[in-house]
């Protein structure tokens, strides 16, 4: 039988993630069996809700197994099939193990076409990422022409995106990043009205009013924390809040006593949701319409950070800790 490279989870992470956390070890690839196919990974996404499946709290999705292949999004090559929807030179797109080759059930595997878009593309804007930002913004933070947005982790995968749309959809758009390089991009790239480098201002409250001269009415979680807090001063009469992503406590190692939101969500009659991409599903296909016709006409654009070499897939991962990303963080195999 032959054998593959595999990263395991060998620890489950205390605090921020370290490389120690992971195992790349050699695993057998099993026989093909009737409905099942072998495929070859091509493009592996990073992504920050992984850090939540490394420690073993209750959560939306199964945590993963000590000592057992970590999985996330990735595109693969078929190199053998015995599932009738899929052949030998196919692409798919599936929550695959962290194996450069591997059989899968054909269940749950997507056709992808290298010739419609890059094969990195589905693992971002035409991906989970994507639908992330647009039925996160339109059926959560029910947008309206002329309102302000608010985005923070504004230059990553999802947040890139949600602001382009704010922009399609004529609102006025301010997004919050970690370097003066990013909020540049977010001006020149993607089309926002302001930027602000959380790192380099010392008054944000300040800052977002000024960024912000009508107050905010939606927001678009990407980070939680204090960056939040100082946007949810600014907040207005009946604007909503889209909590999507709190990546600046993902590595906390204490509760937090108590939180502090509701006086403000009181004062203004402002309402804040949580959602998971995958309580949307049935919108999913009405998503991914939208993102292409998008893209074909040039409203929207993105862009990758692209990380070379199996072995490197537990860096890429650590680094969207550290903002080392600009848009979506994919490792190329
Ligand atoms: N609800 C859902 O279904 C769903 C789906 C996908 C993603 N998400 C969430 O959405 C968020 C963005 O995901 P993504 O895939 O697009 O990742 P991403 O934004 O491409 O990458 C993470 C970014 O977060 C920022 N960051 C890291 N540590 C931070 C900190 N302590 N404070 C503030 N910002 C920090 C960094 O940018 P800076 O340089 O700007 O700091 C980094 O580039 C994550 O919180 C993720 O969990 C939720």
């Amino acid at each position: 039988m032959s054998t593959t490279k595999t990263i395991n989870l060998k620890n489950r992470p205390n605090g921020k993630p370290v490389l120690a956390d992971f195992d790349i070890v050699s695993s057998e690839i099993t026989e093909l069996k009737e409905g099942e196919v072998l495929l070859s990974s091509k493009y592996v996404s990073v992504d920050p809700y992984l850090r939540g499946r490394m420690s073993n709290a209750p959560s939306y999705i199964e945590p993963f197994e000590l000592d057992k292949p970590i999985a996330s999004g990735t595109i693969a090559e078929v190199l053998e099939s015995k599932h009738s929807n899929f052949s030998k030179g196919d692409y798919v797109s599936g929550m695959l193990q962290w194996k450069e080759t591997q059989v899968a059930t054909a269940d749950g595997l997507m056709k992808v076409d290298p010739k419609k878009a890059p094969l990195s593309a589905y693992l971002g804007i035409l991906g989970m990422t994507g639908l992330t930002a647009y039925l996160g913004l339109t059926e959560i933070g029910k947008p309206k022409k002329g309102e302000t947005l608010v985005v923070s982790g504004a230059a990553g995968a999802v947040g890139s995106v949600v602001g382009q749309i704010g922009k399609i959809l004529g609102m006025h758009v301010v997004g919050i990043a970690g370097t003066d390089e990013k909020v540049e991009m977010l001006k020149s790239e993607f089309g926002f009205d302001e930027g602000i480098n959380y790192n380099t201002t010392e008054k944000m409250i300040k800052a977002i009013e000024k960024a912000c001269p009508n107050g905010v009415d939606v927001y678009f979680d990407n980070v939680g924390g204090e960056i939040s807090d100082a946007v949810l001063n600014n907040i207005n009469k009946f604007s909503r809040t889209v909590n999507c992503g709190a990546i600046s406590v993902y590595n906390n190692t204490e509760v937090p006593k108590s939180t502090s939101v509701q006086p403000f969500l009181i004062k203004k009659s402002s309402s804040m949701q949580g959602f998971v991409i995958f309580d949307l599903v049935d919108k999913h296909p009405q998503g991914i319409k939208q993102l292409t016709e998008w893209l074909l006409e040039e409203k929207l654009n993105y862009t990758e950070t692209i990380r070379e070499g199996f072995e490197n897939i537990p860096q890429a991962f650590l680094d969207l800790f550290e903002g080392k990303n600009k848009g979506k963080m994919v490792v190329k195999l």
